[in-house]
């Protein structure tokens, strides 16, 4: 999926071999099948969406780089399978991810009730400081069963911040990764602070979101 057909490089390509960047993160979106994680990496990535439903297969991942304050930030996307049978494969990329986007499907009662599972593998699996939001994707679907007050009650129970999104309509998907990205940087700010000889000093004081507690829902 990183790699694009032939012809004139993508800019995915382009940022897959870039090494111009101040820093690099790895993100992993994890959740059961079917949530819509491909579909949120495709939107994000790519700007595209299909209804057809083609189940990942262990793990993939996209590279895409943004500006945040000032950074060129290099985004390390793993796309993982939700399939149980998947499981070994992917909880073996956990390991140094600074950023996970938790996904559960709106209209999937399943699907959230999982999500404490998920949210043990990644204490289980991942770095401590490693920063998770909870996303409700299909916010667009009619028949949604968890309210975003549960999604929200949930994610306050976590100490996760909550968004609702449609990778089909294109809602808050940029907005879940661009926050993502802020929460790092605060951490690494953060960690900076605290002990100012660490690997991180060569970055500067990121200046702290005004959105800090918003949350966002889905007005569908
Ligand atoms: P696994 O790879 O098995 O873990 O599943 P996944 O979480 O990657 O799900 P995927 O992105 O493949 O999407 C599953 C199905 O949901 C597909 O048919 C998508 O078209 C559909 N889908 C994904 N996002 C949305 C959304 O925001 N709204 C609606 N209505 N459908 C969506
Ligand atoms: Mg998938």
């Amino acid at each position: 999926m990183a790699a694009a057909s032939n012809g004139a490089k993508t800019q995915q390509q382009q940022d897959a071999v870039d090494q111009n960047f101040d820093y690099m993160f790895k993100l992993l979106i994890i959740g059961n099948s079917s949530v819509g994680k491909t579909s949120f990496l495709f939107r994000y990535a790519d700007d595209s969406f299909t209804s057809a439903f083609v189940s990942t297969v262990g793990i993939d991942f996209k590279v895409k780089t943004v500006y945040r304050q000032d950074k060129r930030v290099k985004l390390q996307i793993w796309d993982t399978a939700g399939q149980e049978r998947y499981r070994t494969i992917t909880t073996a990329y956990y390991r140094g991810a600074m950023g996970f986007i938790l996904m559960y499907d709106v209209s999937n009662e399943d699907s959230f009730n999982q999500v404490n599972d998920w949210s043990t593998q990644i204490k289980t699996y991942s770095w401590d400081n490693a920063q998770v939001i909870l996303v409700g994707n299909k916010c667009d679907l009619e028949d949604k069963t968890v309210t975003t007050e549960r999604g929200k009650q949930l994610a306050d129970q976590l100490g996760m911040e909550f968004f609702e999104t449609s990778a089909k309509e294109n809602i808050n998907v940029k907005e879940v990764f661009e926050r993502l990205v802020d929460l790092i940087c605060d951490k690494m700010s953060e960690s900076l602070e605290a002990d100012p000889t660490s690997a991180a000093s060569k970055g500067t004081r990121l200046k702290e979101d005004p959105g800090d507690n918003e949350i966002s829902s889905c007005a569908c």
